[in-house]
């Protein structure tokens, strides 16, 4: 009896000739889903190929070193956007709304150092008309808060704090200077009249 025997003519069409140990094997199409995907797998790598070899299509390390150079600009001009008082959105600020946002903004950065209702404590008094670094001025005290005076002990604030709550405290800072807070620090720096 041959080994084959109890195979219908249909198995016999696809049935390959090659013989293994007596192991054969049907010759059947693969599956038609594989084939559709190998297929557009290819489409795929067509266009692919041309646009990333031919065409200077980026590559993800060039993609982020572009990504990089937008954000260093927006950073630069932020920087710069920071580093002037800005007269018209301190102006947003400049009323009991403000002072109020301040006092929050006070609360959770400011208080640790310059005490409550900036009496001073390890930073100095912020009630009196004497200071070290800042003029007493809207301006001159944004400078101070924005760059801070990290040798002396005051941090910088411009990383942390938005531009919005710079002027917010900057604010608060206005409306509580010259109120010479009982208890508060001895005066240091200079008479600002
Ligand atoms: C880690 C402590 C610390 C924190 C927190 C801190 N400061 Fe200061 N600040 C200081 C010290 C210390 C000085 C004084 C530096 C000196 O003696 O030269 C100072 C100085 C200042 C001055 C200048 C005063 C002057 O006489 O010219 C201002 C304005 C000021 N701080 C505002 C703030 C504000 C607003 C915050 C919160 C956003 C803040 N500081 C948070 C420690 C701090």
């Amino acid at each position: 009896m041959n080994q084959n025997d109890h195979l219908t003519e249909e198995d016999k069409k696809v049935l390959l000739d090659h013989d293994y140990d007596g192991i054969q094997e049907f010759d059947y199409p693969l599956p038609s889903w594989w084939t559709a995907s190998f297929v557009l797998c290819c489409l795929f790598a067509i266009p692919y190929m041309i646009y990333y070899m031919g065409m200077g299509g980026l590559s993800i390390a060039q993609g982020q070193q572009m990504d990089m150079v937008e954000l260093n600009k927006v950073r630069t001009a932020y920087a710069v956007k920071m580093a002037k008082f800005d007269d018209a959105a301190y102006s947003a600020f400049n009323n009991d709304e403000g002072a109020k946002l301040g006092a929050v903004v006070y609360e959770d950065n400011c208080l640790s150092c310059h005490e409550e209702k900036g009496k001073g404590d390890i930073g100095p008094n912020l009630t009196d008309a004497y200071w070290i670094h800042a003029k007493g001025t809207k301006e001159t005290i944004y400078e101070v808060v924005l760059n801070g005076r990290e040798d002396k002990g005051m941090p910088t604030w411009k990383e942390d704090l938005t531009k919005d709550e710079i002027l917010q405290v900057v604010k608060y800072l206005m409306v509580i200077k010259d109120t010479n807070i009982a208890d508060g620090k001895e005066p240091q720096g200079e008479l600002i009249k």
